[in-house]
């Protein structure tokens, strides 16, 4: 095949940042998406429905003319969380809320130190409708950082899915065969994302032949039987799984550090990668429902009515982007050939 229609894609979990960047990450996604679950963990992290939607209005304003896409957002729980907080998020339109261990990731340190403290704010997301994401690594620093998700499935995460039959879950960027065969074996009510990075890359391609920043993210990568077994569990065509770039900016500068930030920007090579993949499983005919149809079923909003073509036709992603305050961002795959590209 050397050309996919698909209905118009999704992108069910990624980082816009704040401020200036918005005029380049907000057309870089929309330039294939139609909407976007957009992370809060600004600093400080958006907690509250006013939050929200006041960032929802600086990400609208970002979009080029005559764009259509439609950021969705969602709130950060924090111990300070209410259920009051909960119901005016579902009021103003707010879809979901972030679970972060403390700790975990790029911006958590204001995160949740006990989940259990949090149970009655998730029987109001139950109530309300409001999806439950989670990253979900343990934070524990006696825990190996390869360890990290499968640890949380065993601690927290089998409970909260059990405790909670009827709040939805997303199991967010899992990188693990246990977390795919979690999932795959659970109820209804937990779905996972998967990043590009995650289906293409193993740990090799962060630490053979030097370190690669640009490859690290959080969860890290993890050894090639869980990328395997990734790849393996999108060729199903499983509903369980759908779409969910992570694509996370970071500065060059931040990223080649002594001590370099978390986070691949894939948002100009997401969908092409995502091709990729599946044409590499010879699963192509699984892409459409994986990254247009599963995530809107599950999050119970309508899909999409336009479509993409994607043609096989190598070109190179660019080194470097400039961002609009001048300081330059290397996207993900920066410098490399890839072998499909969206059509304009
Ligand atoms: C994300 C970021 O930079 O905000 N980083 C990452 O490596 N994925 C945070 C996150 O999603 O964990
Ligand atoms: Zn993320």
């Amino acid at each position: 095949m050397n050309s996919i229609t698909i209905q118009t894609p999704d992108d069910w979990h990624l980082h816009f940042r704040d401020g200036d960047i918005l005029k380049e990450t907000v057309p870089a996604t929309a330039r294939c998406f139609k909407r976007a679950i957009v992370m809060p963990n600004l600093v400080p992290p958006v907690t509250n429905a006013d939050e929200a939607l006041a960032y929802k209005q600086r990400i609208m304003a970002a979009r080029e003319e005559n764009s259509q896409f439609e950021p969705l957002m969602v709130l950060y729980l924090t111990n300070k969380t209410t259920s009051a907080d909960i119901k005016a998020a579902k009021d103003a339109g707010i879809v979901a809320a972030k679970l972060y261990p403390a700790g975990a990731t790029t911006n958590s340190s204001a995160a949740v130190k006990t989940i259990e403290n949090l149970y009655p704010v998730f029987e109001a997301m139950s109530e309300a409708g409001l999806l439950l994401l989670i990253h979900g690594e343990v934070t524990d620093q006696h825990v190996d950082i390869f360890d990290r998700e499968k640890a949380f499935i065993d601690q927290y995460l089998e409970k909260i899915v059990d405790d909670f039959p009827s709040l939805k879950i997303v199991f967010e960027h899992i990188t693990t065969k246990e977390a795919a065969e979690f999932v795959s074996g659970a109820d209804d009510n937990i779905a996972a994302t998967i990043t590009p990075q995650h289906l293409l890359l193993n740990r090799n391609d962060l630490l053979v032949g030097g370190i690669r920043p640009h490859n690290y993210c959080l969860p890290v990568l993890k050894r090639n039987i869980h990328q395997e077994a990734l790849r393996k569990v999108v060729a199903t065509g499983s509903s369980k799984f759908f779409l969910g770039t992570d694509s996370a900016p970071h500065e060059k500068h931040r990223k080649e550090s002594d001590c370099g930030c978390a986070g691949c920007y894939s948002a100009w090579s997401a969908i092409e990668l995502y091709t990729q993949v599946f044409d590499e499983l010879n699963a192509l005919d699984k892409l459409e429902g994986f990254a247009s149809h599963h995530g809107a079923d599950f999050y119970g909003l309508e899909r999409n009515k336009g479509k993409i073509t994607l043609v096989k036709e190598d070109w190179v992603i660019p080194e470097e982007i400039m961002l609009p305050n001048g300081n330059p961002i290397v996207p993900f795959f920066g410098g490399q050939t890839i072998h499909w590209k969206l059509q304009s």
